[in-house]
């Protein structure tokens, strides 16, 4: 572990990741352009935007899983642009994917468990995050249970349980609740606010569902074509109808509501 690695870095308190005027091109056509945001702690930020408009790109970019054409990032202050995904993953900063990957022969637990271990918990302490996590995300039910045979809803949860498990400042949620049943989104609304309110990290949540995206964001920024179109309070994007014609399709701004 170099210098630059110390643990108890992890724990400082408060913080910032910041991308700073992000670029990322492939083959030459822009997939995200001279974007900037902040995530603090203690905030849910909401990225939204049509398919394609790079919000997945950005995640990749912010994560450390792809690197940009041009711009920085920034966690806690430090220039982080050049580092693995893993290295920005010991100081603090998860993610889920939009489409995850569990270990499929392990179980539910055992899932939770080798996220905690990855980052540095012990045995006991492995077993307790996920004990806690499992509660949280309401799979304790399916804690025994192979990955594999979850249901897509219970999978989209368990991806969550393992970034959590990192006890991460920052963590990044790449469409978490697409495919769960509208019953369930409520729920997961309150597990997003218990990541922020009890764990006091920073969301940053991608996802379509503009009921959950509204109920629980602090801040939006919307994306369109690779670029931060606006930026705002929930109330502020819903009265955006520049951000209603991106998002919705020019019809169904002009549609008669009948
Ligand atoms: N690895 C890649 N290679 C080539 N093009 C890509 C790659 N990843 C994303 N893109 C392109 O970048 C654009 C943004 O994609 P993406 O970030 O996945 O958007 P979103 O998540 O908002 O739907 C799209 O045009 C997509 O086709
Ligand atoms: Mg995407």
């Amino acid at each position: 572990m170099g210098a630059e690695e110390q643990p108890q870095e992890r724990r400082r308190p408060g913080g910032t990741l910041r991308a700073a005027a992000l670029s990322r091109s492939f083959d030459g056509v822009a997939a995200v352009r001279e974007v900037s945001l902040e995530l603090h702690r203690h905030e849910v930020v909401g990225l939204i935007g049509p398919n394609g408009a790079g919000k997945s790109t950005l995640v990749n970019l912010l994560t450390g899983f792809d690197r940009p054409s041009s711009g920085t990032v920034e966690l806690q202050g430090r220039d982080v642009t050049r580092w693995s995904a893993s290295r920005r993953g010991r100081h603090g900063l998860a993610r889920t994917f939009q489409h995850s990957h569990p270990f499929r022969s392990l179980s539910v637990r055992e899932n939770v468990e080798v996220a905690a271990l990855g980052a540095g918990a012990s045995p006991a302490e492995a077993r307790g995050t996920a004990d806690e996590l499992l509660e949280l995300l309401g799979l304790e039910g399916d804690a025994e249970a192979p990955a594999a045979s979850l249901a897509h809803g219970h999978e989209r949860r368990l991806g969550v349980a393992r970034a959590l498990a990192t006890r991460p400042s920052f963590v990044l949620m790449d469409e978490p609740a697409a495919g769960l049943p509208e019953a369930e989104v409520p729920e997961f609304a309150a597990v997003v606010r218990s990541v922020r309110d009890d764990h006091g990290a920073g969301v940053l949540l991608i996802d379509h569902n503009m009921a959950l995206i509204m109920d629980v964001c602090d801040r939006i920024e919307v994306l369109d074509q690779g670029r931060t179109i606006a930026a705002g309070t929930p109330a502020e994007i819903q009265a955006n109808l520049d951000v209603a014609a991106a998002y919705l399709g020019e019809s169904a701004v002009h549609e008669d509501p009948s």
